[in-house]
């Protein structure tokens, strides 16, 4: 089946941004195992690979509307040692990347591919979690303050 250029240009965007995540989530858990903060390691871990499912995932639309999947990365991964401005980075990722998953959900629909935008609804659902999840790590932070947030993460 063809897909509409528009459409196979928002899952390009969308697989990219994905493995973008996907790098950013295992750079973000490498670190944060090696400073000893388990917990946080641990849920990074799972992070990075749940994006790189949304990437496959992508990559398989592509190839059934005719489109070639794009394994570059959109932008390059954002890593910190403290793992409180770790959190901080990676919910500004998501947040943009729920952006954009709303705009090619738009496209989509505007070109009546509505599979692909179910798709990227699923994922945006995914990614809302993640946001949820992020802005509750940071609240908590904050409430607490970093160091016995983080104590908490061994
Ligand atoms: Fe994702």
């Amino acid at each position: 089946m063809k897909g509409r250029p528009e459409v196979l240009a928002a899952l390009t965007e969308v697989m990219r941004a994905e493995l973008t995540a996907s790098n950013q989530y295992l750079l973000g858990g490498a670190q944060a195992r090696n400073g000893g903060f388990l917990k946080l390691a641990t849920k990074f871990e799972a992070e990075s690979k749940g994006e790189f499912e949304h990437a496959r995932q992508v990559a398989e639309r592509l190839l059934f509307l005719g489109g070639a999947p794009d394994g570059r990365l959109l932008t390059d991964p954002q890593q910190s040692e403290s793992p409180v401005e770790q959190l901080r980075l990676d919910l500004a990722l998501e947040v943009a990347h729920a952006d954009r998953l709303n705009s090619g959900i738009k496209v989509a629909r505007e070109h009546g591919d509505h599979a692909s935008a179910q798709l990227l609804e699923a994922i945006l659902v995914a990614t809302e979690a993640h946001v949820d999840w992020l802005e509750t790590q940071l609240e908590l932070a904050k409430k607490i303050g970093d160091g016995l947030y983080l104590s908490q993460q061994l």
